[in-house]
């Protein structure tokens, strides 16, 4: 097939170059957005009179059959027409000839691309909010029921402090409102037209550049011809916030793991979330929580690719760009399947609140508070950790915890301990006493659980 800018070359590509070359693989995804660009530009270049009206309405008209066309099947790409743009262009031709010619005025395959990536990422990054969002919504869900719910807190991977489920979920619900603040505010910077920037130095035809940027959705044109044809910083931010998204995800998905391991026995995955082993006939595995663990690899790397692409080139525009679609679009299409599955997972999975408070009982959770206790009989705060200390190791060597203790034998450790003890270091008063903003107090989390379901269940 003859080139759309063969002129100049005496020889056909080499069908190894034509392969190298073409992006259609994988650009033909954004056929929809190439279209929509088109017909507001040759709407345009018809208002402008650049070009003649009859041929703006007839090269519109031509666009929305082809994308019908291709929507039905009809339509096969070709690889030497290199990329969705020529290939929408060559076919447009090839319908009504001469005119389909006049739509590539004042354009360049540069702006174009980069008109078509924004308005790709664009919807994708709103159906990722939404994800995102019901995300949030499955685990309010699983913390609405579990905010009395107590489990130990850990750090280190140790028991620490006497938590409950609803507070370290809702520990994800910042994570994850963090993250729909960013992919909004990706969003509206990536929400900027470029098309009026050419090959790299504008035009000198008299675009009408709001016109078209209104007509798509835009709320600005960009404001230098070089920058709106080598920008890739949206592409860059977008894979960023997935990447945040994955580590997020990824976090609690190693956390499901540990917790349905029989060592924890927190929770249970749903039989229609797990799956079992070839050989072992007793396994229940969480593959779907591990998969979501091993898939932030590749979205990581789809981050460092783009940074690393990018960081080399000279203005304006390079065919190094090119590949910034395989990276992005693996990117989103990773999240994209990791949300709504691991969403269901969550909803799906049964809580074991026995274990769960089984497990704050042991490990002296309530060590801290016991120190806390004599603090407030007027032992300074050092002492206290000490005299708790002793206490702990004590309750090691005779095998008990420390509200198991007597009261004779709390005494012999400091003398500042009555009776009021047990009640002070009972689990629910720790969790309880922690009542301050952001602490894991039933009520303090209840009314942040209500907060958000304002804001995201309307
Ligand atoms: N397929 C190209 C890309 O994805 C489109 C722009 C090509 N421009 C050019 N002058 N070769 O980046």
């Amino acid at each position: 097939m003859a080139k759309l800018w063969g002129g100049r070359f005496s020889k056909a590509t080499d069908t190894m170059v034509d392969d190298f070359n073409s992006s259609i693989r994988f650009d033909k995804r954004m056929y929809a957005q190439d279209i929509n660009g088109s017909m507001a530009h040759a709407e345009m270049l018809g208002r402008q009179g650049i070009i003649p009206k009859e041929d703006a309405e007839l090269i519109v008209k031509t666009l929305g059959e082809i994308k019908e066309d291709i929507e039905a099947g009809k339509v096969e790409f070709q690889i030497d027409a290199e990329d969705i743009h020529m290939n929408i262009e060559t076919i447009l031709i090839s319908r009504i000839g001469d005119v389909g010619k006049r739509l590539h005025t004042g354009r360049s395959r540069n702006d174009q691309v980069a008109l078509d990536l924004r308005m790709y990422l664009r919807d994708e990054a709103d159906e990722l909010l939404d994800m995102t969002k019901n995300l949030i919504k499955a685990l309010l869900k699983l913390a609405e029921d579990n905010t009395e719910t107590i489990m130990p807190g850990y750090t280190h991977l140790q028991k620490a402090q006497p938590i409950t489920l609803a507070h370290h979920l809702m520990a994800y619900c910042e994570m994850l409102r963090r993250d729909c603040g960013r992919l909004a505010d990706c969003r509206s910077r990536l929400n900027v037209m470029p098309l009026g920037s050419g090959a790299l130095a504008g035009t000198t035809y008299p675009l009408d550049r709001d016109f078209v940027a209104e007509k798509l959705g835009f709320d600005a044109v960009t404001l230098n011809s070089l920058d709106g044809v080598s920008d890739r910083d949206f592409v860059c931010e977008l894979a960023f916030d997935l990447s945040l998204i994955m580590t997020h995800l990824s976090r609690l998905s190693e956390e499901i793991i540990l917790w349905s391991s029989n060592e924890f026995g927190f929770i249970e995955l749903d039989d229609a979330y797990s799956t079992g082993s070839s050989i072992m006939p007793q396994k229940k595995n969480p593959d779907v929580a591990e998969l979501v663990r091993g898939k932030s690899g590749r979205v990581f790397g789809s981050l460092m690719g783009l940074l690393t692409m990018m960081k080399g080139l000279p203005l304006a525009y390079n065919k190094d760009m090119q590949e910034d679609k395989e990276q992005i679009f693996d990117a989103v299409d990773t999240v994209k399947m990791c949300l709504p599955v691991f969403a269901n997972m969550l909803s799906t999975m049964r809580v074991k609140k026995e274990a769960m408070l089984r497990g704050a009982k042991g490990g002296f959770t309530n060590a801290t508070d016991a120190a806390d206790y004599l603090v407030k009989k007027g032992l300074p705060f050092r002492d206290a950790h000490a005299v708790v200390g002793h206490m702990v190791a004590y309750c090691i060597e005779n095998n008990k915890a420390i509200d198991e203790l007597t009261e004779d034998e709390l005494k012999k450790f400091s003398d500042l301990i009555s009776e009021d003890f047990y009640e002070a270091v009972s689990l629910d008063t720790c969790v309880n006493q922690r009542k301050l903003t952001g602490g894991p107090a039933y009520d303090t989390v209840k009314a942040l659980i209500e907060k958000y379901k304002t804001e995201f269940l309307g």
